[in-house]
């Protein structure tokens, strides 16, 4: 009853209190200031889904507030009473209502607070991210819808210490929860607790935070409220459809640490309209009469360590966890953190050896389910900062399995290594690059976890192919090198599996959206004379893919009308990219880097770049580290438009699409070619010189700059006017 009673009370307290802040603002700004969360269509969210109002300036705020103050009881027999709701559970809007208030005054006040983005700004002092934007909403949201994230815990306050706060935190990551964190205890944050314990916080690791004041719980039911509208299709101001979507669709509680008083009984009492139950670690008697909903609103006294596991049952929320025995822990919320230098223990590959990766198909008695074979030295025998090269060979056999799958069952090996908490993985094929953490040598990883992970996961996501599934890890460099060259002669058949089709034979391209997860809007389509940019998944790749799992990563896209034969644009294409990419990109082009080019997203295997005064354009792949005639590393550019953007002028392409017909073909194709780094252009020699001749060219490979030439235009140009480049006397590229 007492504390029902802080829920009625703390409304009242938060609506005066912002009714005075609305005032100042509006002494010392003018009416028609505009006020907002940045870059977003949605207002300030949890006030437009709810009552379908606009604010865009300070004078709009004051509707909203005034609607709040109707909210609190006794007035709740007012016009704007939502009839169907308890005066606890309207007291509760009315505080979030205020809180969302005072977050855009605060906003218009200190426009530095929040870094709007999904990465927190820690060297800067800058922690707290605030409202998700529409990109990231765009991002994560459709995650609630399809199944990815199961829900969120929004988590108020601070635990007793570091410890107890991470230990929270990485149970809900472990069942893939998103964790939104606001307010705090006695001056202490969870998040800062996250940060004193080694944790990585942002987005991309799931655990977001939002604001240190209780009012930036409001972000987290605006981000509810935001996806409902953008996927689930409730309109603004349709708050029941809006509270019914959240309760039935959107698995969320909050968690509150430290001491419910007034302010936090009354967001308790908020999000209790959204379905969301509060489970607290104080001793509270009771927020709200039960009987309203079918499960507790409020729980007190939960011990630390049950916290996770009971708010999930309150909820209602059914998790699978797939258990795999590793020291560390493993899932989709592990996948975006990063292995930065400071944490860095040692690595494989990343152009300081050899890495390399190769899944064959084997007979049924030729292998040993669930063998993982570790030859040579182990992360036992290294020194912290030392490099090791490393071949993974993965061995699959199954009734079902064909030799087509192959290339499918290797692209995973990224993500799922990226899964590992401590574990860092990037690119493909004979590119790849594992960096491995001190936390995770501390907890015990070797390299025979990466094979068990393997193992687990073909066997669970690809049930009906695989039966059986054996890894070999090999760390000798006479064993690596071995596997290399046989993987280069297997990548290479694969390749040239396409290499007689042309676009024009297929009415029917393939989607990939493998790599959504890290770039937004990233779709990549391919095409048989377009492989996928990180070169591991061709047409026939997706094709195969698309067969074992039809409703998977790989999906049919009708080429549809042709719209642009040079430049390579289809009406099919564009509607499927504008649904796949959320509407973030309306169309690309298949054959230009100049005009609308296909994102691009940080697994490519080279990129492209415009060189303006030689009238041409260069290309560079991952393995290269050096400086290029771009003014730009392969990193550098990789960092500027690997987030899944089209970027004029650039492109991110395979190493096989190089030499395939349609290449940039919409800007002149091949000829263009003006500088490639050395290494990959012995590498692709012969196939150069083919298509070269092709083009009307001969021996074009030997017309083309590398870094012995020069790795600035100027240096460059010379020797291409000596050599009678076909570039120079092509049309201006711009
Ligand atoms: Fe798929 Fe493109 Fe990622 Fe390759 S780069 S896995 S084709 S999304
Ligand atoms: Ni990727
Ligand atoms: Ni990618």
């Amino acid at each position: 009853r007492l504390v029902a009673f802080a829920a009625i009370q703390g409304g009242y307290k938060v609506v005066s209190q912002v009714e005075g802040e609305l005032e100042r603002a509006l002494k010392s700004y003018d009416a028609s200031t505009k006020i907002g969360f940045g870059n977003t269509a949605y207002y300030l969210p949890v006030i437009y889904s709810l009552t379908g109002m606009k604010c865009e300036t300070l004078e709009d705020l004051k509707k909203p507030l005034e609607f709040a103050r109707g909210l609190l009881p006794p007035h709740l027999k007012g016009a704007n009473h939502l009839p169907y709701l308890g005066p606890l559970l309207d007291a509760g809007m009315a505080g979030i209502f205020a809180y969302e208030i005072k977050e855009a005054i605060r906003i218009l006040n200190q426009p530095d607070y929040y870094t709007f983005t999904e990465d927190p700004d820690v060297d800067a002092g800058k922690i707290w991210v605030g409202p998700a934007d529409d990109t990231i909403l765009r991002k994560r949201g459709v995650e609630f819808v399809d199944g990815s994230a199961p829900g969120f815990a929004a988590i108020v306050g601070a635990a007793p210490d570091a410890e107890t706060a991470k230990m929270i935190i990485e149970d809900y990551q472990k069942k893939s929860l998103y964790i939104f964190c606001a307010a705090n205890h006695n001056g202490k944050t969870a998040i800062e607790q996250c940060l004193e314990a080694g944790m990585q916080i942002g987005w991309n690791t799931r655990i977001v935070p939002f604001g240190p004041d209780i009012s930036a719980a409001v972000f987290a039911l605006g981000f509810a409220n935001r996806a409902a509208m953008a996927f689930g299709g409730v309109q603004p101001g349709d708050y029941r459809k809006m509270l019914m979507y959240n309760k039935n669709r959107i698995f969320a509680f909050v968690n509150a640490l430290g001491d419910v008083g007034t302010e936090w009984a009354v967001a308790a009492a908020g999000a209790v309209n959204w379905g969301f139950p509060t489970l607290a670690d104080t001793d509270i008697p009771e927020i709200l009469p039960t009987g309203i909903c079918t499960y507790e609103h409020v729980v007190a006294n939960v011990p630390h360590n049950e916290i996770c596991q009971k708010s999930v049952e309150v909820r209602g929320l059914k998790i699978n966890v797939t258990e795999i025995d590793i020291p560390c822990a493993f899932g989709p919320a592990f996948e975006g953190e990063r292995v930065r230098g400071g944490d860095l223990f040692g690595q494989m590959g990343g152009g300081k050896t050899q890495c390399t990766e190769l899944v064959k198909m084997a007979e049924m008695s030729e292998i040993e389910d669930g063998k993982v074979n570790v030859v040579g030295k182990d992360i036992g025998d290294m020194k912290e900062g030392e490099t090791l090269p490393l071949g993974i060979y993965v061995q699959i056999a199954g009734r079902e399995f064909q030799p087509d799958f192959e290339p499918i069952m290797e692209r995973q090996i990224h993500h799922l290594i990226n899964y590992i908490q401590g574990i860092m993985h990037i690119g493909q094929r004979d590119i790849s690059w594992v960096r491995i953490s001190k936390a995770a040598v501390e907890k015990g990883f070797t390299l025979k976890d990466i094979g068990v992970v393997l193992h687990a996961k073909f066997h669970q996501d690809f049930q009906k192919i695989v039966d059986k599934v054996q890894v070999t890890l090999f760390t000798n460099q006479d064993d690596v090198d071995k596997l290399t060259a046989r993987a280069r002669a297997e990548y290479k058949t694969r390749d040239e599996r396409v290499d007689t089709m042309t676009d024009e034979d297929v009415e029917t391209f393939y989607s990939c959206s493998l790599c959504q997860s890290f770039a937004p809007s990233h779709v990549c389509t391919v095409s048989p004379e377009r492989t996928g940019l990180c070169g591991a998944y061709n047409w026939m790749d997706c094709k195969a893919s698309f067969e074992i799992n039809p409703t998977g990563p790989n999906q049919p896209v009708k080429k549809g009308k042709v719209l642009d034969a040079k430049l390579g644009r289809f009406e099919g294409v564009d509607e499927f990219i504008k649904g796949a990419s959320k509407g973030a990109i309306d169309t690309y082009n298949f054959y230009s880097m100049v005009q609308a080019p296909m994102t691009t997203c940080g697994c490519c295997e080279c990129i492209a770049a415009m060189l303006p005064s030689c009238n041409g354009i260069m290309t560079v792949g991952r393995d290269y580290a050096g400086e290029t005639p771009s003014g730009m590393k392969f990193t550098t550019l990789a960092g500027v438009m690997g987030g899944g953007a089209s970027s004029p002028g650039f492109v991110g392409h395979s190493k096989f699409n190089i030499t395939q017909g349609k290449f940039i073909l919409g800007d002149g194709g091949l000829l263009r070619m003006v500088w490639m780094p050395k290494m990959l252009k012995e590498e692709l020699r012969d196939r150069l010189n083919k298509r070269g001749e092709e083009m009307g060219v001969k021996n074009f490979a030997d017309l083309i700059a590398d870094e012995t030439v020069g790795i600035t235009e100027e240096e460059i140009l010379p020797w291409l006017q000596e050599k009678g480049h076909p570039a120079l006397s092509m049309e201006a590229l711009i």
